[in-house]
Parts: C-alpha cells; structure tokens; sequence
C-alpha cells in the first residue's frame, strides 16, 4: 500500500520535480505522465523518461509494467522520446517504471525510475460525495468528506485542485451493502475553499477507478463581516403575495447568497451599488407560497467558495397555504443609483469602547481589520492607507 501512495504522488512532470527530487542523486530516474496520470478510459496519456531532477528527457528509454498483466506493446520495445498510450484501457491501469540510455554512452542505462501509477477513470460506476454537516463550513470548523458507493470498492480517492497535489487514498470500509470511507479535514490548517470529487476502485485492481463522482464545492463562511437581510413589503405576508429579500452591506461584496434552513442549495445573485454606498442584492421569491427562515452571504469574484458570516435569520411567514416547492429567482431588479466607491468610511467597532478605539495598538488595528470585508480582496485603499497611519 505504501509502494502506491508513493507511486500516486508522482503524478505528472511537474508534481515529478517537486515531489521526489530529493530522493535520489543526480542522475535519478523519472517517469512522468501528460497531461496527468489520472487517465479517463479512451482518454490518451504522454509518458517521458527523465534524468538530472527531471529536467533532461532520455532520447531512448523502455517501459517496464509491475504487474503480470502486461500490455505486449511495453515487452523490450525502446521508446524514442515519449510514449503516446490511447486510447486508454482498464489493462493500462497499474505502475510502470522506466530505464533510459544516457546520450554520451547510449550502452549505459539508467538505474531503475520509481514506480508512476497511471490510473484509468471511468470504469465503474460514480461514488457520490458528501460533506458532513454540509458544504458550507464555518472558518476554524472540520468537515468530513464522505465518499460513498453501492458497490464494494476497498479504495476510495479524493481529488482536489489545491488541498492536495494528488489523488489522496482512502481505504473504503464495508457500509451497509457497499462501501464508504471518511476524511476529516480542519478548515484552519487547509484552503478548503474548493471543489472535491471522488472515484472508487475494487481490492484487486486499485487503479482502475470509477468514474468522478459529481463535483462537491466546499465553501468557508466567516470570511468577512455579516450583511443585513431584510424582507419587503416585510417579514410576514398573505399567501400569494410578491416577496423580495434583499441583501445588503456597505462591504463592496460581488456577489450574495440566500440560503433557506433545510434546504441544499443557494440562490446566488450579483450585487448592485446602491446611492447610498451599500452593496445590494434583491432576490425576488415571487408569490409568497410558504415561510422560512433565510440568511444571506456576501463574496468576492475572485475568491467564489470564500463567503461572509451569515446575516442574522431572517423568518418569513405566510399567512396561507404552505407548499414544498423552492422559488426560483428571476433577474435581478436593477437598482438606479451612481456606482460609488466601497463604502468603508467606518471600521466595524461595534461592541467596542469608542476610547478604546483610540488605544488600539497597531496589532490589535490588524485584529480588528480581520473583521471588516474592506480586508477582503478588494481591498479598500484609501480607508487601510489610513488605518496604517494610526
Ligand atoms: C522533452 O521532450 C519533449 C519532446 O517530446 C520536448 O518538447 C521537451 O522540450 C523536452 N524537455 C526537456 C527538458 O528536454
Ligand atoms: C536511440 O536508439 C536508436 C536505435 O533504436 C539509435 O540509432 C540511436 O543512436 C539511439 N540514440 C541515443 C541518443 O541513444
Ligand atoms: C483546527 O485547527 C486549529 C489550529 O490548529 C485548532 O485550534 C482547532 O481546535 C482545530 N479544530 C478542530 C475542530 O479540530
Ligand atoms: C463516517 O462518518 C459518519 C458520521 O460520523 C459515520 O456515520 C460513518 O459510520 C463513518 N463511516 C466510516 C466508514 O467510518
Ligand atoms: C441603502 O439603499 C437601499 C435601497 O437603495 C436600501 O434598501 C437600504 O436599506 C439602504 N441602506 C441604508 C444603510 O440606508
């Protein structure tokens, strides 16, 4: 098992350079694979024998497959350059290594490359992949990524874009007539802001995965101060009714997000300047056909899964008769008004002393400025050039 954690994480010619050059001397060998040697089946993949730290290809080099399976093609054959697979089967799972002919002495080889694993997609059926308690994780929490399937896989990989470089491994354990496995990740010590997908393999053939199951976006909330939500014509309304819930800071937030207790999903809707220099969404819910208890969020465009505190709930009431159903936002209203700079004309001290304002230290300054969107993305720059002049 250790052999294939190994193997996984040389994955690509780059991750190659980064993850194993202090392994060996100058002249060890590398196999890397492009564009990853996540490979979904009828996908094609590019391998090079690498020596010196992986930044000189070896003209000629051979292939050697570990298990017994062998694909006929690799048996004593000399690649010249690189080795174009595909289309890709599941009998192409599995490590290779790869020798290589030094230019100066084309009779001397290589010593043996560490194993690479390439692994095939798409061969079983998808996992699915939860977040427990769900999605949306507050800064400073864990969340656990479950990954689940109705068959029996005895290995589970998660694949993220940031949190880690490759395919992290995970031993599926028997669950209720399939397979499950959990990871746990602390949101203080990952940038878990991102999107996770999972694959499946049986015991006997650990790299012939399933397909990705659906992507999960993992979002951090608490990245900035709460916005204000309110409802017109207000928070209790005769069924049938027209409701809009607005969404507003005086943070220069790009986009909000409305969510409803008990329900999945978000609505997302652009933010609008507002005249008086507050940022606002409205999301209109349409007839009122049922109540809830609804929070917005604010984010910036360049950090989307990075989301404010929750605004205080908001309960809507109906008077009337309830139903299941989650309305749909139409457009946006758009909102009249002359686009102004981020309105950051005051620090968030609330709760604070107004002379203890006046005390703070320029630590305690950088504390504090941690709760103010203005720290955010978009920074605010004339309101931190003043701050730092304090
Ligand atoms: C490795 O070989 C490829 C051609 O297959 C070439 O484009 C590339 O520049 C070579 N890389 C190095 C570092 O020699
Ligand atoms: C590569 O192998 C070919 C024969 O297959 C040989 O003619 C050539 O000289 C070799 N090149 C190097 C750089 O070893
Ligand atoms: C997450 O990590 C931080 C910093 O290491 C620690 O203070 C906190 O207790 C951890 N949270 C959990 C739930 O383990
Ligand atoms: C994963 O975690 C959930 C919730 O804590 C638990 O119910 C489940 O049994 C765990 N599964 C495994 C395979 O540990
Ligand atoms: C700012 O204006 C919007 C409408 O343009 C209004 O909904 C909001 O309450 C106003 N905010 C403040 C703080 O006055």
């Amino acid at each position: 098992m250790s052999l294939m954690v190994v193997s996984v994480a040389c994955v690509g010619f780059f991750l190659v350079q980064r993850a194993c050059p202090h392994t060996g001397g100058q002249d060890k060998t590398f196999l890397s694979a492009r564009p990853s040697a996540v490979v979904p089946q009828g996908g094609h993949v590019t391998l090079q024998c690498h020596y010196r730290r992986g930044f000189n290809n070896f003209t000629n080099f051979t292939l050697y497959k570990d298990d017994r399976s062998h694909v006929p093609i690799f048996l004593g054959r000399i690649f010249q350059e690189s080795f174009l697979i595909g289309p890709v089967t599941p009998a192409h799972a599995g490590t290779y290594r790869c020798r290589g002919s030094y230019p100066h002495s084309p009779t001397e080889w290589s010593a043996l490359s560490d194993p690479l694993a390439i692994m095939v997609t798409g061969v079983h059926r998808k996992p699915s992949l939860l977040a427990l308690p769900g999605p949306l994780v507050k800064s400073g929490e864990t969340v656990t990524l479950q990954c689940s399937s109705d068959t029996v896989f005895g290995h589970f990989f998660l694949h993220s874009e940031v949190t880690f470089e490759e395919l992290l491994h995970l031993v599926g354990e028997l669950h209720g007539g399939g397979s499950q496995a959990n990871y746990s990740i602390n949101s203080t010590t990952s940038d878990l802001a991102e999107t996770f997908r999972c694959y499946g393999s049986v015991t006997h053939s650990p790299y012939v995965l399933s397909a990705p199951s659906d992507p999960l976006n993992i979002v951090i909330t608490g990245k900035y101060e709460k916005p204000s939500l309110s409802a017109q014509p207000g928070p209790t309304v005769q069924a049938g009714e027209n409701v809009i819930l607005s969404c507003s800071s005086r943070c220069s937030f790009d986009m909000y997000h409305l969510s409803r207790e008990g329900e999945a999903r978000e609505l997302s809707l652009s933010a609008v300047p507002s005249i008086n220099g507050t940022f606002q969404a409205d999301f209109p819910l349409g007839p009122a056909t049922h109540g809830g208890t609804y929070r917005c969020f604010g984010s910036f465009r360049t950090a989307p899964y990075k989301w404010s505190d929750p605004s205080d709930p908001l309960p809507v009431s109906v008077t009337g008769n309830p139903s299941r159903s989650w309305p749909s936002p139409t457009e946006p209203s758009s909102k009249t008004g002359i686009p102004q700079t981020p309105a950051c004309s005051d620090w968030d001290l609330s709760g604070h002393d107004p002379l203890h304002h006046l005390l703070l230290s320029p630590a305690s300054l950088v504390l504090q400025q941690k709760e103010c969107c203005c720290n955010g993305p978009r920074a605010c720059g004339g309101q931190n050039s003043e701050s730092g002049g304090l």
